[in-house]
């Protein structure tokens, strides 16, 4: 433990919002392995049980807005599971939770690691993890995801649906400068991922933004991939890659093809980064609420204890967040699939088994991972 980390408050304010189909049973492993991390490296949290999601809001009306957004708004950090259920009308929850607290509480920063752990297995045959180590960030308030738009003569032949993409040169210029600081923190190189050549108008402020910032880093590489051309990319050449900065829905699209290469939507994890700390960050894994699954112990909880380990990082636990992430993929490499039976156990049960590798870890008796974790990037990239 360092000096800073002692003198600092060791005590966080967590809330937990474990949602709709299999976000309550991912959660209950994560949470599991924050006791665990408590124990072992001397920090405590305090925890806020939040009801929301589909249940709650037929039995309420209540979304984000309102009394969830204020208990939300005081908290260290926000531990989210998924939101979704075909109880709900598609939408309601994704747009009046998600995007609602996304955009409330300014999480800028949508940040995806995409890196393929030793021992894990891809469906991209003959790829290493030596060739798949980056991260994408996301922007996470704008572009299309503003839900702003009409429709006229709706349900008409002469129907007119116009759908917006805002792009404003704050909102572009505060992800790309994160990006910059955490490409300057890695291997120094920063792609930008657009459609410059056909969405000219955002395309411009995105590479206009990047050429500017770009002269305060000087020592990052920076270069330009076509969004249809990175899904291309991405499987066949992940080590061309370090740190990749995109608007919102391109980040959406790519980051779950990021997720597959790196063994599956169940292992990929998030965090959604306010940069001022003037409101919360939440953590959550990608995968959604997969209710065909849900409560079937079938859901692999790594996704949620790696996005639990995101946050310890960014709250900064950093010794007990590498210890997680080292425990989660000791656990995933001893695994015959990623998802489902192949798992070797239930989905508690694996949580019950990285919950026991950590405690390994931090015994000394398995070595931490080795290598470069985001969980350093996002201390050495953090404002705050
Ligand atoms: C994600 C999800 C969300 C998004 C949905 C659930 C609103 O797909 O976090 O990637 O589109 O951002
Ligand atoms: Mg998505």
């Amino acid at each position: 433990m360092t000096t800073s980390s002692t003198t600092r408050k060791r005590m966080y304010a967590l809330a937990v919002v474990p949602g709709d189909g299999i976000g309550p049973e991912v959660t209950d492993c994560a949470l599991g392995v924050l006791d665990k991390a408590q124990e072992l490296f001397g920090f405590s949290t305090e925890r806020e049980l939040i009801q929301a999601g589909a249940q709650h809001y037929l039995a309420t009306g209540e979304l984000f807005a309102g009394a969830i957004e204020e208990s939300l708004r005081g908290k260290d950090a926000i531990l989210f599971g998924s939101m979704g259920d075909p109880s709900v009308t598609p939408g309601i929850l994704e747009r009046g939770f998600i995007l609602a607290m996304r955009q409330a509480f300014e999480q800028a920063v949508n940040l995806r690691p995409v890196r393929l752990y030793p021992g894990v297995k891809t469906p991209i045959a003959d790829l290493s993890p030596e060739r798949c180590d980056m991260v994408f960030v996301r922007e996470n308030t704008e572009g299309a995801y503003v839900g702003r738009g009409s429709t006229v003569h709706a349900g008409t032949k002469n129907a007119v649906a116009v759908q917006e993409s805002v792009n404003t040169r704050a909102g572009v210029e505060r992800v790309i400068d994160y990006a910059f600081r955490l490409a300057d923190s890695r291997r120094k190189k920063l792609t930008l991922c657009h459609k410059t050549n056909i969405l000219v108008e955002a395309g411009k402020l995105w590479t206009e933004t990047m050429a500017d910032m770009a002269k305060r880093y000087p020592e990052v590489e920076t270069d330009y991939v076509h969004v249809d051309a990175m899904c291309f990319h991405l499987p066949v050449s992940p080590e061309r890659f370090d740190v990749v900065v995109t608007d919102n829905l391109f980040g959406d699209i790519i980051t779950d093809l990021g997720a597959v290469i790196q063994g599956g939507m169940g292992v990929a994890a998030s965090a959604n980064l306010n940069l001022d700390g003037s409101a919360p960050s939440m953590f959550e894994a990608i995968h959604g609420s997969a209710p065909d699954i849900a409560g079937k112990g079938l859901a692999n909880p790594a996704g949620a204890v790696l996005s639990l380990a995101m946050c310890l990082a960014h709250l900064g636990e950093i010794e007990a967040a590498h210890a997680v992430e080292t425990a989660v993929v000791h656990v995933l490499g001893s695994m015959e699939g990623l998802a489902g039976p192949e798992m070797g156990g239930t989905t508690s049960e694996v949580g019950e088994r990285i919950t026991a590798a950590l405690s390994g870890v931090a015994a000394g008796s398995m070595p931490l991972l080795a290598g470069r974790s985001i969980m350093e990037g996002m201390a050495a990239s953090s404002s705050n």
